[in-house]
């Protein structure tokens, strides 16, 4: 298939084009490198130096393309920096995203994989978390991923786009050649790898009073090959559909650290500081029903086969891409 990838230079868009193209798919990547890397575009992938916020030139990207399916991963997506400019997100993930759909609309492109998130449930209840939980965010991060699969739905009733949102939990890991580059870095694993290689000195961990095991909060950490090939799979699918993507087990921010000191073998010294705005206590995924409709199976659900393949990443490119 053509499948058009919004934000192809960023960290889960990369990996994705990579995986896409090693799968036999054909993809134009469009990106305004405004935080991708152009070395993290596969050469393989035609590659468009676009923005969202321009309609009519998204408009001829995608007309050029021609595509199968579109693939969104370009998207503002960190939890604290969206208590903070809520506007920002607003305007890059909903109003930008309008421009993206109505251009699908224009062009005849009826089908989208949407990179949505867990962000959208808040703080569940219970956890494992299925589909079918209250949407209740907690940031206008998770606020704008629930604004999009709203107008989704909307856009396949009226003009038939068929969607499959794949609700994130936390991506993290790299493949051989492509790995994780924020700039800053807010996430968890890479700054941990970062006093690893000893360009911090200390982890923070935000928060010790949760009512988790050791206080800290749980997250479930999903590969991303193995997201990348949900991705895939969910090409095949017919029905507009909404998946919790994760690999179905917990972990606190200490055995994160933990886990991350027995890959490298290094100490990583930790200090304890307060809660970050917007973290809920604890996100696990359940991945069943991917699971059981598309035949999804992580194949790397182990936290420190996730850990070594970014360590692997950041100690060939301790200073992340070039360009
Ligand atoms: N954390 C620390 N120290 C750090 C970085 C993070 O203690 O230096 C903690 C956070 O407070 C949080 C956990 O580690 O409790 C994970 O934080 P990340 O920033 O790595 O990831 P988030 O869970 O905040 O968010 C990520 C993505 C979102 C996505 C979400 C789904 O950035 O886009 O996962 O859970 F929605």
């Amino acid at each position: 298939m053509r499948i058009f990838v919004t934000g192809g230079a960023g960290y889960i868009g990369s990996i994705c084009v990579e995986e896409l193209l090693n799968a036999g798919h054909e993809v134009t990547v469009f990106d305004n490198l405004s935080k991708g890397h152009r070395d993290a575009v596969d050469p393989r992938a035609k590659f468009v130096n676009g923005d969202l916020a321009d309609a009519e030139g998204t408009r001829q990207a995608l007309r050029a393309a021609a595509p199968d399916a579109v693939m969104p991963f370009a998207a503002s997506s960190l939890v604290p920096e969206s208590m903070v400019y809520p506007s920002k997100y607003f305007q890059n993930n909903v109003a930008n995203g309008i421009n993206l759909l109505d251009a699908m609309v224009d062009c005849g492109v009826k089908r989208i994989v949407f990179s949505s998130s867990c962000a959208l449930f808040g703080a569940p209840d219970r956890v494992p978390m299925t589909e079918e939980l209250p949407v209740k965010p907690l940031s206008p991060y998770g606020q704008s991923k629930a604004m999009f699969e709203q107008m989704l739905r909307w856009y396949d009733q009226i003009h038939g786009i068929q969607y499959v949102n794949l609700r994130y939990f936390n991506a993290a890991g790299a493949s051989q050649r492509f790995g994780e580059d924020h700039r800053p870095e807010t996430h968890l694993i890479p700054n941990v790898l970062a006093v690893a290689l000893g360009k911090k000195d200390q982890v923070e961990i935000y928060g010790t009073d949760y009512m988790t095991p050791d206080g800290t909060c749980v997250r479930d950490y999903i590969h991303i090959l193995d997201l990348a090939s949900a991705h895939i799979l969910a090409l095949q699918s017919r029905q507009s559909v909404s998946y919790n993507l994760g690999s179905g087990d917990g972990y606190t921010v200490k055995q994160v650290v933990e886990a991350c000191r027995r890959v490298t073998g290094l100490p990583i010294p930790a200090i304890e500081r307060p809660r970050r705005p917007g973290d809920p206590p604890k996100l696990v995924a359940s991945s069943k029903k991917i699971a059981s409709e598309l035949g999804w199976k992580p194949k790397f659900p182990k936290l420190t086969d996730i850990v070594a393949s970014a360590w692997a990443w950041h100690r060939a490119h301790p200073d992340g891409y070039r360009e």
